[in-house]
């Protein structure tokens, strides 16, 4: 047990932080399902501009004509900034609550690792949501213009990913994002309790630790091809 003794947090507290672990657990494993089928999308690429483009295109026509131009997309849009306001605030309300319990000793030293990995979770959310800011104003706004300025998308990823050093900002948001997501899914499985025997702590760890591979390395693949100018 990490917890203090001078400070045991009352019922009603427990109970609260319990609901935030499941916020985030459950907003987190919308974004797992959100950045596997991108990185899927992405892997179009290897299909050719014509591949890409009908994808991106696609995304826009989803459910037409019952929802307008780009509504599928807004409406994920949406789902997206509704669940990342979630992850951020139960990230922070969780945080607070950890910081105010540090005021006191802990018991074990399992306590420390679990203080640096969270404190890792935090800094490497905050480098994620820069991130991802970044990269909207790059590919979907088309603010920041790497190498020209086109109005096909498949253009737009091939030029900005023949640049060294945009390769390398995507490499180690990606590294964070796999460190994210290892640790993350793995304390998910924990909050909704997949972990209670040692064969389920095995699976979870496997998972996480796939969850983790699959999309670092499946994201890392496009812009690494086109550098090497596998994608052209
Ligand atoms: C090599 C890595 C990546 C590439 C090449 C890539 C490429 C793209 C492209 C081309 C778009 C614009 C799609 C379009 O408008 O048709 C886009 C949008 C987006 N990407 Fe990525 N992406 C990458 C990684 C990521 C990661 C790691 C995240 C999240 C953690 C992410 C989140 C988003 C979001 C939220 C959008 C906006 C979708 C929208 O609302 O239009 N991307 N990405």
């Amino acid at each position: 047990m990490f917890v203090a003794t001078s400070t045991l947090p009352t019922v009603t507290a427990r109970r609260t932080t319990i609901a935030m672990k499941m916020v985030m657990a459950v907003s987190g494993a919308l974004f797992v399902l959100y950045v596997l089928a991108h990185m899927y999308g992405n892997l179009k690429a290897f299909g050719g501009k014509g591949a890409y483009d009908d994808y991106s295109e696609h995304l826009r026509t989803l459910g037409e004509p019952i929802l307008p131009y780009s509504g599928f997309l807004w409406v994920l849009r949406l789902l997206l900034v509704g669940a990342l306001v979630l992850h951020v605030y139960s990230a922070f309300y969780l945080w607070s609550r950890s910081h105010s319990a540090r005021s006191t000793q802990y018991q074990v030293r399992k306590a420390v690792a679990a203080t640096i990995s969270a404190r890792f979770m935090r800094w490497g959310g905050v480098a994620l949501l820069l991130f991802i800011i970044v990269h909207l104003l790059q590919f979907t706004t088309n603010t920041i213009r790497v190498d020209g300025n086109f109005s096909s998308p498949y253009d737009r990823l091939v030029a900005a990913f023949h640049v060294w050093w945009v390769v390398v900002i995507y490499l180690l948001a990606l590294a964070a994002l796999g460190m994210h997501l290892r640790h993350g899914v793995w304390s998910a499985s924990q909050t909704l309790g997949w972990t209670s025997s040692a064969r389920a702590r095995r699976t979870a760890n496997t998972t996480a630790i796939t969850v983790a591979l699959v999309v670092s390395v499946g994201f890392a693949i496009v812009p690494l091809s086109i550098l090497v100018g596998l994608i052209t």
